[in-house]
C-alpha cells in the first residue's frame, strides 16, 4: 500500500474529535473516547487513527482502512484484538483485555458508507 505522508495532524485530531461526538449513547461515547486515548498511547506510533490520514508506519493500515475493510464487524475486530497469536509480526505485544472493546468501538466510528481505499 503506497501512501504519502502528509502533516495534517491538526485536521486528523479534529476528525478524530468529530467521530467521538457521533457515538450514540453516553456509555458508547465514553468507550469511544477511552478507545481513542488508548490508541493514541499504544497504536498511533504505527497506525493513522483518524480519517484521511496516512499511517506513520506505511506497512500498518490506517484505522479507517481497518474499520471499512470488508467483513470487519465489532465482534470480528474484538476477536482479532483478543488473540495476540494472530497479530502481524510488527505487533509484538498483547492488548489488555479491558482495552479491547474500547479500541474496537473507537475504530468502528471511522466507518463510512462511501469509503474507498486509496489503493
Ligand atoms: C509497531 C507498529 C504497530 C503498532 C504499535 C500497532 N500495530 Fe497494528 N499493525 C501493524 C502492522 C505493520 C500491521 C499490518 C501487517 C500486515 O498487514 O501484514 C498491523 C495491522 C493491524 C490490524 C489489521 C490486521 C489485519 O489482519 O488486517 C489491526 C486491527 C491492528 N493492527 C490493530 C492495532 C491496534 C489496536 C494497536 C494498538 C493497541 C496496534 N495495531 C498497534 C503495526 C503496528
Amino acid at each position: 500500500m503506497a501512501r504519502i505522508l502528509i502533516g495534517f495532524a491538526a485536521l486528523a485530531a479534529f476528525a478524530a474529535a468529530a467521530s467521538v461526538q457521533s457515538a450514540a449513547t453516553p456509555r458508547a461515547r465514553a468507550s469511544v473516547q477511552r478507545g481513542l486515548a488508548i490508541a493514541q498511547q499504544h497504536c498511533a506510533g504505527c497506525h493513522a487513527l483518524a480519517v484521511n490520514a496516512a499511517s506513520p508506519n506505511p506497512e500498518a493500515p490506517s484505522f479507517e482502512a481497518i474499520a471499512n475493510a470488508p467483513g470487519v464487524t465489532a465482534p470480528s475486530l474484538r476477536r482479532f484484538l483478543r488473540d495476540s497469536h494472530n497479530y502481524p509480526a510488527a505487533m509484538n505485544f498483547t492488548i489488555k483485555r479491558a482495552h479491547i472493546r474500547d479500541l474496537a468501538d473507537y475504530t468502528l466510528t471511522l466507518r463510512r458508507p462511501g469509503y474507498k481505499p486509496d489503493i
